[in-house]
């Protein structure tokens, strides 16, 4: 079944560049910059990496952040984060960035995205590997920031698929940025909205119906409530689920408790991604491989959770068609027999 994993062709939908920092290039661009850290070393970066939640996570990922100064960082973050790709088979990836992140420290906006969006194309004309970019919004900031952040992208829209919404979600409920998402949307944007990672199925709800959301992102929480899963099946509204973030961040006690496969067996469009691979534990094929350990999924199961991926993918019909064409063509060479 590992080997069975490793080979599955996947497609990522959740991930934030940031949090693909590892330590080890952490130090490389502390040191380029001449920025000190708070870590002696990559060891001693790793063993601070135990979080309670979400909020205990977001102070080091933010803290993280601050050695990325030139588009040459950005570029080489993205760089490294798409040899992961390549070496877990992942097909197509659709990745986040915080332009607020950077913007609040003084890093200007056109930095951040010239460095990841330069690599991105590297990589389909290098590696192969498709994808797309979504600029989130911090929700623990105003709304005027993020009409701000909107703003500084347009001069960049043709580079960006989608708007997204992430930071601290308890406390932070999404209405605060449904006009924001509203003038997003009628910018030719798409839109999705982390829910229901740690807050309540309400959120989820508010998502749907106050931002107009393609996606979901974590969605977990909407077990809470029998109609909203009900819902979310009858619609097929992704979830972007990430198991070892939520394993990481206490979201589950255990991989054993995931809900994942439950709500692929009751007909959602339920999907595996990695979120903040350098700070939970492992990249697409780490969160396939926890998942076979603990929850022993079926090959069927396996190469659903990615057909879904591409099915919530943001790509036209034809690109859409070429993925379930490599999958097909993967699943009649290794799955039956
Ligand atoms: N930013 C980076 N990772 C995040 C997560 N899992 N939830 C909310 N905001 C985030
Ligand atoms: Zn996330």
């Amino acid at each position: 079944m590992e080997d069975f994993i490793r080979h599955l062709p996947k497609v990522e939908l959740h991930l934030h560049i940031e949090g693909s920092l590892e330590p080890e290039l952490m130090f490389k661009l502390a040191e380029r910059n001449g920025i000190s850290l708070p870590y002696a070393n990559v060891e001693e970066a790793r063993a601070a990496y135990h979080f309670h939640n979400l909020q205990s996570f977001l102070d080091i990922y933010y803290q993280g952040a601050n050695v990325l100064i030139t588009e040459r960082d950005f570029f080489d973050l993205t760089w490294a984060y798409l040899m992961r790709c390549k070496a877990d088979n992942v097909m197509h990836t659709e990745i986040f960035f915080d332009p607020q992140t950077h913007t609040e420290r003084g890093i200007a906006f056109d930095t951040a995205i010239n460095g990841i969006y330069h690599a991105l194309r590297q990589g389909e004309k290098e590696l192969g590997i498709t994808s797309k970019l979504i600029m989130c919004f911090l929700r623990h900031l105003s709304e005027d920031a993020a009409f701000e952040t909107l703003e500084q992208a347009k001069p960049h829209l043709h580079r960006l698929v989608g708007v997204g919404l992430d930071s601290s979600e308890v406390g932070h409920p999404p209405e605060k940025f449904a006009r924001v998402f509203a003038e997003a949307r009628a910018l030719g944007l798409k839109a999705v909205a982390h829910a229901g990672e740690e807050g309540p199925a309400s959120n989820i709800w508010d998502a749907m119906r106050l931002l107009h959301v393609n996606r979901i992102d974590h969605g977990v929480q909407c077990v809470q409530d029998p109609e909203l899963v009900q819902e979310l099946a009858r619609t097929r509204m992704p979830l972007t689920v990430c198991p070892l973030s939520n394993t990481k961040l206490c979201v589950f006690d255990k991989m054993e408790d995931h809900n994942i496969l439950s709500l692929l067996d009751e007909g959602l469009c339920v999907t595996v991604n990695s979120d903040d691979p350098a700070f939970f534990g492992g990249y697409m094929n780490d969160n396939f491989l926890a998942l076979n350990t603990a929850l022993s999924p079926s090959k069927e199961q396996l190469t659903q959770l990615s057909r879904n991926a591409i099915e919530a993918a943001f790509l036209n019909e034809d690109e859409r068609k070429l993925l379930i064409q490599n999958l097909d063509d993967f699943w009649a060479k290794h799955g039956i027999h």
